[in-house]
């Protein structure tokens, strides 16, 4: 008997052994990813100085979720706060881009590279990655237009889901996700939809490069829009209120505050552009 706890006491804790042994990989291997630097690629984008470039670039960041992350005045949030898996601030921008070149803060949207070469987590680069260049200038512009305001968030924390999802594959830093998506991207169904296609790459963060959804936020293929009518599909971008009169979860939260900044005209050719997608993909 005595012996057989023995065996059992040795087994138990060569069990605790191999744990704490993976918990250390998992520690280790991700705290080489979320430190090694990465080649900072050479961008020639400077910040526009167009007269109307502030206001050009105030709207791109309201589309694009900007200040959703990274706050109004740019003084940064805490936006994610659920450990075991990470607890995540948007930086606040406004006391850090004094400090950056242009071309620091461009490789950063465009690249998901910091200034010293961290590969930066949860910034969704992958869905500026294909900003162009003149509305990158005018971002620029917009970003150094905001003065200094606020306290230096919090630097993100990674828990252990995180860390195990990281090791798995199933969360990617922003050059890794670029990477990944290698050529994906937005299928081009003709001149007459380029307008609709360029305004759909405000979608692409949460719905996928490819518009066919993303397991990370749950979000569907987005050829349920080609279902919508026009009046309905309006609604949803400026009300967040889905056909049918329902509520969604992140959709319903998200979409009033960036969408609404566009013309009738500009969600009427996303919808065109989104149904012709749809009819292609049958
Ligand atoms: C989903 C939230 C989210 C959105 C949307 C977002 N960011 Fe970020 N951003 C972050 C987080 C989190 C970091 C810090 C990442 C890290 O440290 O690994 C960051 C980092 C940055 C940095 C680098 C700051 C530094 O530490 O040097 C810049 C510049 C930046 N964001 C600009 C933007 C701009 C411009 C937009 C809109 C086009 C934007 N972000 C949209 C979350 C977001
Ligand atoms: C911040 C993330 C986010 C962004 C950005 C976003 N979506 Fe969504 N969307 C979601 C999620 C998540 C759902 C699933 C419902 C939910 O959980 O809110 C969804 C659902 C939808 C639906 C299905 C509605 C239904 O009837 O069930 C449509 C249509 C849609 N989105 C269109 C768009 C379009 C068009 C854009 C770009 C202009 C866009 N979304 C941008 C997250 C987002």
């Amino acid at each position: 008997m005595t012996r057989f706890l023995k065996w059992l006491g040795l087994g138990l804790a060569g069990v605790a052994g191999l744990v704490i042994l993976a918990v250390g990989l998992v520690y280790g291997a991700t705290e080489i990813m979320l430190r090694t630097p990465h080649a900072k690629a050479p961008v020639t984008i400077a910040a526009s100085r167009d007269p109307g470039a502030v206001a050009r670039g105030a709207r791109i960041a309201k589309v694009y979720g900007c200040n959703d992350c990274h706050g109004g005045a740019l003084e940064g949030r805490l936006f994610f706060d659920e450990m075991p898996l990470a607890r995540v601030a948007g930086p606040n921008l406004s006391l850090k881009i004094g400090h950056q070149s242009d071309a620091d803060l461009a490789r950063a949207i465009r690249m998901g590279v910091a200034s010293d070469g961290r590969a930066l987590w949860i910034m969704p680069s992958e869905a500026f990655a294909n900003l162009t260049d003149a509305e990158t200038a005018d971002l620029l512009a917009y970003l150094r237009s905001k003065p200094p305001t606020g306290h230096p968030q919090i630097d993100k924390q990674i828990g252990p889901v995180g860390r195990l999802g990281a090791v798995l594959g199933k969360f990617r830093s922003a050059p890794a996700q670029i990477a990944a998506n290698g050529k994906t991207g937005l299928p081009d169904l003709g001149p007459q939809f380029a307008q609709g296609r360029s305004l759909a790459r405000a979608c692409v963060e949460c719905h996928g490069a490819d518009l066919k959804g993303s397991a990370g936020v749950k979000s569907p293929d987005l050829t349920i829009a080609g279902a919508y009518d026009e009046a309905d599909f309006e609604r949803l971008l400026r009300t967040g209120i889905a056909a049918g009169n329902r509520r969604l979860g992140l959709m319903s939260e998200t979409a009033p505050g960036r969408f609404n900044a566009w013309s009738h005209e500009e969600i009427g050719a996303l919808h065109a552009y989104l149904k012709a997608r749809a009819a292609a993909a049958t």
